[in-house]
């Protein structure tokens, strides 16, 4: 797929604040229009690059989510959608097209692998299509043994790490965009090459406070819309959107698990996370 210098390329693990960053970047890119932010879906407004080429071979039977094969390929859609271009991506940086980041700007949101993983359990067992079926404590292991959709974790993390001083790439933790919205908001802005007064920053923190942006409709899955997709009991695609919420899953071995794996992974490099 061929980059455009007025594209903007979001990178993320899932679960890591992509929705939210998206919301961002495209009312940015739009002259902050709100209106029809709300009146058309995110699935309209960024091109979500492998969507949905992930989903569950079950699910692609035809006769069971038929509405499933309306969606193309992000990357189809993306190649004739007119610029300038929000694309999204779970992939990492040294899968996409080599020259991206020379081309276009480049948006990396990073997060705590271990609330990142609640967030994706959660998800990945409220969707038929993916129907994650164990308990916390099998997903966690499956996660740190790379067996999870998107998984492994740490590469894309370090390798984007690299160029976090690129002068076309935003690096951003997920924990230090919700403690400060405004102070996020400007840097984005920057980024975008906008400039917004402190009033406009303030009214876009509040569009995205987590129980305003709960309710939004044209934020949420896209997977929402098919009849019977999703299982009972779901958290919602847009759930808590706080950090250090992991601690109520993990168990005295798996906190100390959680701490090896990290700081193995992490050896050599001077990434932290806040919790
Ligand atoms: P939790 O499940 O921990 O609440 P993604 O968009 O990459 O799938 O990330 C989803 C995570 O971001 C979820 O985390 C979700 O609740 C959180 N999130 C979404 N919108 C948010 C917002 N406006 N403010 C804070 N967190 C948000």
């Amino acid at each position: 797929m061929e980059v455009r210098p007025d594209d903007v390329w979001l990178v993320t693990y899932p679960r890591s604040g992509t929705t939210m960053t998206c919301e961002i970047l495209w009312l940015m890119m739009n002259n902050l229009d709100y209106e029809k932010a709300a009146k058309t879906h995110m699935f309209h407004r960024r091109h979500f690059l492998e969507f949905f080429t992930f989903l569950h071979e079950q699910t692609q039977d035809l006769d069971t989510y038929p509405s499933l094969h309306d969606f193309p390929i992000g990357y189809r859609l993306a190649a004739s959608a007119p610029s300038p271009r929000l694309v999204v991506t779970h992939l990492p940086l040294s899968l996409l097209p080599p020259k991206v980041l020379d081309v276009a700007r480049v948006m990396f949101v990073a997060r705590d692998p271990r609330d990142v993983a609640v967030s994706w359990y959660h998800l990945l067992r409220m969707y038929k299509c993916f129907d994650f079926v164990g308990d916390f404590k099998e997903f966690w292991k499956l996660f740190m043994e790379d067996s999870i959709l998107f998984t492994p974790f740490f590469p894309r993390l370090k390798e984007t790490w690299e160029l976090r001083n690129h002068p076309k790439m935003l690096f951003l933790f997920y924990e230090d965009m919700i403690k400060d919205k405004p102070g996020t908001l400007k840097k984005i802005s920057s980024f975008c090459g906008k400039q917004y007064s402190q009033e406009q920053l303030l009214a876009l923190a509040d569009h995205l406070s987590i129980d305003v942006f709960r309710q939004n409709q044209s934020v949420q899955s896209v997977l929402e819309t098919i009849p019977g997709m999703k299982n009972e009991g779901g958290e919602g695609f847009i759930r808590k959107g706080k950090s250090g919420g992991w601690r109520d899953y993990f168990d005295e071995e798996m906190r100390l698990q959680a701490e090896t794996w990290i700081q193995s992974n992490l050896a050599g490099t001077d990434i932290t996370f806040a919790f």
